[in-house]
């Protein structure tokens, strides 16, 4: 596993162009095994996760190219209906396959996914909504055996919370079901809108409008190519690390209007912003005022996947800022790390507190899941000495060449194995010319 260090103090400036959002291709690939056709997907970042779902699809027989961030898929061939456990326990949206594998072959055999440990991260909103299409599921030993015999028929589904992952695999079975389905209380967010514009451009019947989504289920599907929007927490998470270290940055090929949650509370902190209709730049003040509140939402609120690297904004911030997490309950795990860098936080179930101090200090620190591991960096970008962020596994979930990204801004990160690591390659080298 590679750790990062980091020489604090450094101010970034610059210009970038932000990545395609990790959270609309996942589901947007899964798709394209409903298509049974050949799907030119753009704009994919090169990240972990990317390569764990191009495994599972090859796993159930698709021919799948990825080069300069498109990706070809092929699923005309394709027959498999099972995803080996150990490709599902890679990341969570493994799940999103089931809706995609249900509609074209009327079986799926999943295990329950992996994923970050933020919390429970249950699947129950998956599996009784699956379960209205008329699909029957057998659960032993932690595998999912689902079959739907006569075709999966469309129906109405009231979620009782609007689960943006339930929500696609909603979509997903429903796109060739026979009959309509409704979404009542569906996810907002723009990547389930992303999804509908891929399979409607397929051939899929979807309508998204406030929380709303009805599809009539259409017989088949076409390939199609696509454009994978920009990813609105990536393109965040640079506002933030130019806002921490109170530089001044031009972010290009971004959709400003996914950010409406998050401009406020930047405002509030004092960043000057400058919005056009595909960039945004970013003045950072000199010292960063506390926000009031900040209260995590499902979209168009203020998102989850920013609350750990907003809580190191409210870090160095001028005064208290109290930080609510409402979507998981388990998501303060940078908290302790932050604390080692000399922040004043303190965290009572979902509520933190934290009271702004004019500097952090360098520590050695642990990564504990991709958004966490953000935080941590930009801990490390703004304070005083040198910051050692190990198990940054998570963030290359995430984040295509962050640190290379960060680096041509100004910061000074280093990229190494860690050393035991370093040992037990020596060690494995050892053995192997040995048996040779
Ligand atoms: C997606 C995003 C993730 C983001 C999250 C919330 C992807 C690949 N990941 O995750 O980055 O943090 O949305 O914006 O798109 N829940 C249940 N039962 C279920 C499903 C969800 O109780 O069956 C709960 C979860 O435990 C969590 C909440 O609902 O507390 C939100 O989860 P959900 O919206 O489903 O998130 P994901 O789709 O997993």
């Amino acid at each position: 596993m590679a750790l990062l260090t980091i020489n604090g103090g450094r101010v970034l400036n610059g210009e970038i162009e932000c990545q395609g959002s990790k959270n609309s291709a996942l589901p947007i690939l899964a798709a394209c095994f409903l298509v049974r056709g050949k799907c030119e997907i753009h704009n994919c970042p090169k990240l972990s996760d990317i390569e764990g779902t191009i495994n599972i699809l090859k796993s159930l027989g698709c021919d799948v190219v990825f080069e300069q961030n498109t990706i070809v898929v092929d699923s005309r061939n394709a027959s498999g209906y099972e995803i080996p456990e150990e490709l599902m326990h890679e990341m969570r949206s493994s799940i999103i396959f089931l809706g995609a594998i249900l509609g074209r072959s009327g079986r799926a055999v999943i295990s329950t996914p992996g994923g970050c440990d933020i919390g429970l991260r249950p699947i129950d909103l998956h599996l009784s909504a699956i379960k209205k299409f008329g699909v029957e599921i057998n659960e032993e030993h932690g595998i999912l055996d689902c079959k739907c015999n006569e075709g999966l028929k469309g129906t109405a589904v009231t979620l009782s919370f609007p689960s943006v992952g339930a929500t696609e695999n909603i979509i997903l079975a429903a796109a060739t079901a026979e009959g309509t389905t409704t979404i009542l209380n569906a996810a907002r967010e723009p990547e389930v809108t992303d999804l509908a514009d891929f399979l409607n451009a397929c051939g899929a019947k979807i309508h998204c409008s406030s929380g709303i989504i009805n599809i009539e289920g259409v017989k088949s599907l076409h390939g199609a190519s696509h454009n994978v929007i920009p990813d609105r927490i990536v393109c965040a998470t640079y506002l933030c690390a130019t806002a921490v270290t109170r530089g001044e940055m031009l972010l290009k090929s971004v959709i400003p209007a996914h950010l409406g949650g998050v401009f406020p509370i930047l405002d509030e902190m004092g960043c000057d912003l400058k919005v056009g209709s595909r960039e945004i730049r970013i003045t950072a003040p000199a010292r960063l005022k506390k926000a009031d509140k900040i209260s995590t939402q499902p979209y168009p609120g203020f998102p989850t996947d920013l609350q750990a690297i907003f809580t190191t904004l409210a870090c160095i911030a001028d005064g208290t800022t109290v930080i609510v997490e409402n979507i998981f309950e388990c998501r303060f795990k940078h908290v302790p790390e932050l604390l080692k860098m000399g922040a004043h936080i303190k965290t009572e179930g979902r509520v933190a507190v934290v009271e702004g101090i004019p500097c952090l200090s360098g520590a050695n620190v642990i990564s504990t899941d991709l958004r966490g591991s953000c935080a941590l960096v930009l801990a490390g970008l703004c304070a005083k000495g040198t910051t050692v962020v190990g198990k940054i596994n998570h963030l290359d979930r995430g984040y295509e060449n962050f640190d290379e990204t960060l680096t041509s801004l100004g910061a000074s990160i280093v990229r190494t194995e860690e050393a035991h690591e370093k040992e037990d390659e020596k060690q494995t080298g050892a053995n192997n010319s040995e048996q040779r």
